[in-house]
């Protein structure tokens, strides 16, 4: 891989990228969230853009200014308005990238009035689980080509493959999170997998690491869809 930077890998590639967490609301003024910074997926969205590609950035809540290249940008709060917002540009897309961390449950309800305390009860809440955005776009033909990214704390390199296999991923970008890395840091390293490969993308500036992985998107995708 290294001195194959050509700037131009994605020329006349639309790619789509999703970025940030998701919040889920409890009520008016609370909501359910992750330590997701955005900052990964925004890299890979300028990344993508550097490389020649039309870009759409599907964002989170983050306060981030939208990359230099990036031709669309919308923003959306929970996982519900990301799914929407993904599915509905994933028609013209040639490549789906989801680096955003969308959150896995959100309340059952949303109260439409602040939650008040009870004199020292316990407040349960009932989650529901959100619909998955990649695996609903792996069921859709045609689908983009679709690289996952997962956050991992432990086992790494195993709960990646089973997510790859699992929501029937073309690629996955594995990260640890923690010591340093991954989520609210600036360093990140990659793994990256894909049915009968993998790279490692040592430790970098997630700049670097975006176009790095940026770089490997274009080869196996000119390689699964010559
Ligand atoms: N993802 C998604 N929709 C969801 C949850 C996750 O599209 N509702 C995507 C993420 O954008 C990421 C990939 O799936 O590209 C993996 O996310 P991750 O949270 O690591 O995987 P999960 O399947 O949610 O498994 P878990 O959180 O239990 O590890
Ligand atoms: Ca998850």
């Amino acid at each position: 891989l290294a001195g194959s930077f050509g700037s131009a890998t994605l020329a006349g590639l639309r790619v789509l990228v999703s970025a940030g967490p998701t919040y889920e609301d409890i009520d008016p003024v609370r909501f359910i969230g992750n330590r997701s910074s955005g900052r990964m997926g925004f890299a890979v969205a300028e990344a993508a853009a550097a490389a020649g590609a039309q870009v759409t950035l599907v964002a989170g809540p983050v306060s981030l200014p939208t990359p230099a290249g990036v031709a669309r940008r919308v923003d959306v709060r929970s996982a519900a308005k990301m799914r929407e917002a993904v599915l509905a540009a994933s028609d013209t897309a040639d490549i789906y990238i989801g680096a955003a961390a969308v959150g896995d449950y959100r309340p059952a309800q949303v109260a439409e009035r602040k939650l008040k305390k009870h004199d020292g009860a316990p407040l349960v809440l009932d989650l529901a689980e959100n619909p998955d955005i990649l695996k609903d776009l792996a069921a859709t033909h045609p689908h983009p080509f679709l690289v996952g990214f997962a956050a991992e704390t432990h086992d790494v390199a195993a709960y990646a493959q089973d997510k790859l296999s699992r929501k029937g991923l073309d690629m996955i970008a594995a990260n640890r999170v923690g010591a340093g890395l991954g989520f609210e840091a600036d360093d990140n390293a990659l793994s990256l997998y894909w049915p009968g490969g993998s790279e490692e993308l040592p430790r970098a500036s997630k700049r670097e690491l975006a176009a790095r992985l940026v770089q490997c998107v274009g080869m196996r995708y000119r390689a699964a869809k010559p």
